[in-house]
């Protein structure tokens, strides 16, 4: 299986990375301010992580602003001594940010609680703009055609804080001519949401899905790693349920984004095997054969006046 994709840019982003989201309170409340506390309460889990994902031979860190884990991952990286140019690191636009103007400060925050001057990838967030003083108050304009904050990423991209842009969950920007096409779509997809079309489209586009939430999320892992399929998949093949599916994502041709806090855990999940035709396509079958789920959603809680995913992934 492949270990590196090569992007638009020439980059070689590696094919496993460890997630770094850790619960989903923001979601639900759709705001940005206030979720601190929360994350508190698992400080020093997810740095734990990234120490031992490094370790183990990781070199994709997938994370976000609005995690508001950047410091106590930028501190786990710094702790490793990994060399910079030999880390891929990942980092999230939010919604509050993405007025031109507002771009290069939060770009600049992320970078300094990561400790490095670059992000190989920037993406997009979400396909939702709010206004930087309102939570939850949109930005009708910039959510219409986020043409305005590109043309701010691209110059990002030119001043060299940033490598690779790209988006999440949408699949046409803008009708704008672009400097920089995207580089990837980070989108939901597991055995529950497998989105087989969006992936044929991404392919014939030259667009790399990165798979989020790729065992079903913590609301449903325990159910995709008891799926008789994939159960006797890893039984044949002498390996654990959820390196079946991380293997089935990477064969699938998208980047995979597995969370963990659990040691051993993150160690599994970096080693993926190429499954046998015959499973593979059991598995690609399995997964389409279901009424399809998506697990995140936020447009209720967001209190939007559409649905993020209306026609969209
Ligand atoms: P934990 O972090 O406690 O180890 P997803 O990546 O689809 O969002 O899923 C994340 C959830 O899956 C977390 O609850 C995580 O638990 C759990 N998880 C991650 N890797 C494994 C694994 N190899 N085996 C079992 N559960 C896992």
């Amino acid at each position: 299986l492949p270990t590196h994709y090569t992007l638009p840019s020439g980059d070689k982003i590696p094919s496993v990375a460890l997630g770094t989201k850790r619960g989903l309170w923001y979601l639900d409340r759709g705001t940005h301010s206030g979720h601190i506390g929360v994350w508190q309460a698992g400080r020093g889990e997810v740095g734990n992580a990234v120490k031992t994902a490094l370790y183990a031979g990781y070199r994709h860190i997938d994370g976000a602003w609005i995690y508001g884990n950047e410091a106590e991952v930028g501190q786990a990286l710094k702790e490793s001594d990994v060399p910079r140019d030999q880390l891929w690191l990942t980092s999230k636009l939010w919604n509050n940010y993405h007025a031109p103007e507002d771009i290069e400060p939060i770009l600049d925050d992320s970078l300094s609680k990561l400790g490095t001057d670059y992000l190989d990838l920037y993406l997009i967030h979400w396909p939702v703009a709010f206004k930087k003083t309102g939570n939850n108050v949109l930005d009708e304009e910039l959510t219409a055609d986020p043409y305005p904050t590109w043309q701010k990423l691209e110059e990002l991209v030119d001043k060299g804080k940033i490598r690779n842009i790209g988006i999440s969950k949408i699949q046409n920007l803008t009708s704008n001519p672009l400097k920089y096409q995207p580089a990837v779509n980070q989108v939901e997809l597991n055995f529950w949401n497998p989105q087989p079309e969006l992936l044929k489209w991404s392919k014939e586009n030259d667009l790399l899905l990165e798979a989020y939430s790729p065992l079903g999320s913590s609301k449903q892992v325990a159910k995709s790693l008891a799926v008789p399929e994939v159960k006797d998949i890893a039984c044949k093949l002498g390996i654990t349920p959820a390196q079946v599916l991380i293997s089935w994502h990477v064969q699938r041709g998208t980047i995979v984004l597995p969370k963990s806090v659990t040691p051993v855990r993150v160690v599994e999940n970096l080693h993926v095997f190429e499954l046998p035709r015959e499973d593979f396509d059991k598995l690609e079958n399995a997964a389409a054969s279901h009424p399809q789920k998506r697990v995140v959603n936020p447009s209720k809680g967001w209190k939007l006046p559409f649905d993020v995913f209306d026609g969209e992934n």
